[in-house]
């Protein structure tokens, strides 16, 4: 395993990435990380990852001096290079000018970082500061004409350098590099595929549970259906799911999670039927944050009281995903964990958690859950907000209007489906806004609602564009809208991207 200690570079992330698409697996850490808990974690390398700091400044971000006494090889990415030449006495300065883009560099010293590679290639540069002069010991392996060091290496030790970015798609060889520095360097094994994750945490919760018991709550969502397809491999009946209908589910989605989960997988699965409850606490609410909060927190009051009912419970199962823990940065990583509750359940609960997926990326998630066999809707699940449709029936919440906006959000996931644009489009769903307009059906005139289609693309919601459906497609789900569903005369689609607009209408 390769070991990535952070100091704030943008692409950290990036780097362990990139390492695990190599098949090795790797992590991020804080640069804290002390000598002592590498020798625990015993990597194969340490990469020191670039970051916005200049190492000659006092109180700049630095490593434990015996990192460099353990005896691992060590490639320092950018800042990392920077950081290990003060270290070893080198000479580091600010630039006269950042330099940010592409570059050419020159190999002139080829090891077995450059192995196969030829010696001029495009790279990707990202600094301020620049390596004048290597420290003693370390000999130039690349230049570039504004950076006398471009890359440096003291082969006896197994440490690198190098200036530019190998982790960037926009460097050429990158990729090689990183390859050359995992396998020949590090000699790592590359065992890091996800049919072995499956196997390691299948191992590691049979460890961790023993013959006690685990509680998961199923969303039906992808990250909490993968973590009680891999706990169910590991213990079977020693977990039980609880699912809660809130009533605010799509069309069809309660039966399918329970016929995937309890027929499929034959789980325990425990369906509570919430409907009534909540919608009465909707009654009378509008304001779409007090909706949210009136659901949230019912649905922390429901789980707590049904899972009292279930006896002996040791552990709460969460799909957590690596994201969510290393989003702020791995130096506050642990405190982050304890208060990212997936799903909002209460911290305060008497469960020690269980977070198997922890160490993975979305993509990899999606990947878990096809090898343990989850079937492709749930796979490639859209992501679907905890308060459902009660934020796409906008304004008070009826049973008339929910189901409106349940029906012509089926059709509308039909004819994307029919046109084979699922995965294109990132998110898409209809909602109903809380006003009706005049149309002519027959002969007669019609008073009634509006239904809105909002379809967008996005990587991770943070930001995104509305989807350019093709017209005839549109046109397919406005008339079938209309024609099949109860009360509904005209059909908008949203064409305003995030920001300025939001992708939910609420
Ligand atoms: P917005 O509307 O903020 O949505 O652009 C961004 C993404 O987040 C989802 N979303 C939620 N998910 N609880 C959730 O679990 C919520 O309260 C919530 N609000 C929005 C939304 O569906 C989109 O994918």
């Amino acid at each position: 395993k390769i070991i990535v200690l952070d100091f704030g570079g943008q692409y950290n992330q990036l780097i362990t990435r990139r390492i695990r698409d190599l098949g090795v697996f790797s992590e991020l850490r804080s640069y804290k990380t002390t000598a002592e808990e590498l020798r625990e974690i015993n990597p194969t390398g340490i990469i020191f990852s670039g970051g916005p700091g200049s190492a000659y400044v006092e109180g700049a971000p630095s490593c434990d001096p015996e990192i460099f006494e353990l005896g691992i090889p060590i490639l320092g990415i950018c800042y990392g290079m920077q950081l290990m030449t003060h270290h070893f006495e080198g000479k580091v300065e600010a630039a006269n000018r950042r330099e940010y883009g592409k570059a050419m560099i020159t190999v002139e010293n080829e090891n077995k970082l450059y192995e196969g590679l030829p010696a001029e290639q495009s790279v990707w540069m990202s600094h301020g500061d620049k390596v004048l002069a290597p420290p003693a010991g370390f000999t130039v392996d690349a230049t570039n004409v504004s950076c006398p060091v471009a890359g440096m290496s003291d082969v006896s030790r197994n440490f690198y350098g190098v200036q530019f970015h190998p982790e960037v798609r926009n460097t050429e060889y990158g990729n090689e590099l990183l390859k050359n520095f995992v396998y020949n360097i590090c000699e790592c094994e590359g065992n890091w595929t996800m049919e072995n994750f499956i196997d390691m945490e299948v191992q590691k919760v049979r460890d961790a549970v023993g013959d006690r018991q685990v509680l998961c709550a199923l969303s039906g969502g992808v990250d909490s259906s993968v973590v009680a397809a891999l706990i169910h491999k590991a213990i079977g009946e020693q977990l039980t799911c609880m699912f809660i209908d809130h009533g605010l589910l799509r069309k069809g989605e309660a039966e399918s999670v329970m016929k995937t989960f309890s027929e499929g997988f034959d789980m325990k699965v425990v369906k509570i039927d919430a409907q009534d409850r909540f919608l009465g606490k909707l009654q009378g609410v509008s304001d779409p944050e007090e909706k949210r909060k009136v659901i949230g927190n019912e649905f922390i009051y429901v789980f707590e009281e049904e899972a009292g009912k279930l006896k002996d419970m040791d552990f709460l199962a969460q799909g957590t995903l690596y994201t969510d823990i290393i989003e702020s940065g791995t130096d506050t990583a642990q405190t982050i964990k304890s208060h990212h509750n997936v799903g909002g359940l209460p911290e305060d609960m008497k469960f020690d958690l269980i977070e198997p997926l922890n160490t993975l990326f979305k993509d990899e998630v999606r990947e878990v859950g096809s090898e343990l066999g989850l079937p492709d809707e749930v796979v490639w699940r859209q992501p679907f907000p905890g308060p459902g449709l009660g934020i796409r029936v906008l304004g008070e919440i009826t049973d008339e209007k929910l189901e409106i906006v349940r029906e012509s959000d089926a059709i509308l996931r039909e004819e994307i489906k029919n046109a084979g644009l699922e995965r294109e489009i990132w998110q898409y769903f209809t909602a109903l806004p809380d006003m009706r307009s005049v149309g002519v059906m027959g002969d007669e005139r019609t008073y009634d609602y509006t239904v809105g289609v909002r379809a967008v693309t996005s990587i991770d919601g943070m930001t995104s564009d509305w989807a350019r459906i093709p017209y005839d497609v549109l046109e397919r789900i406005s008339t079938r809208i209309v024609n099949e569903v109860a009360n509904v005369n005209r059909v908008v689609y949203d064409i305003t991207s995030k920001p300025p607009s939001t992708i939910e209408w609420e």
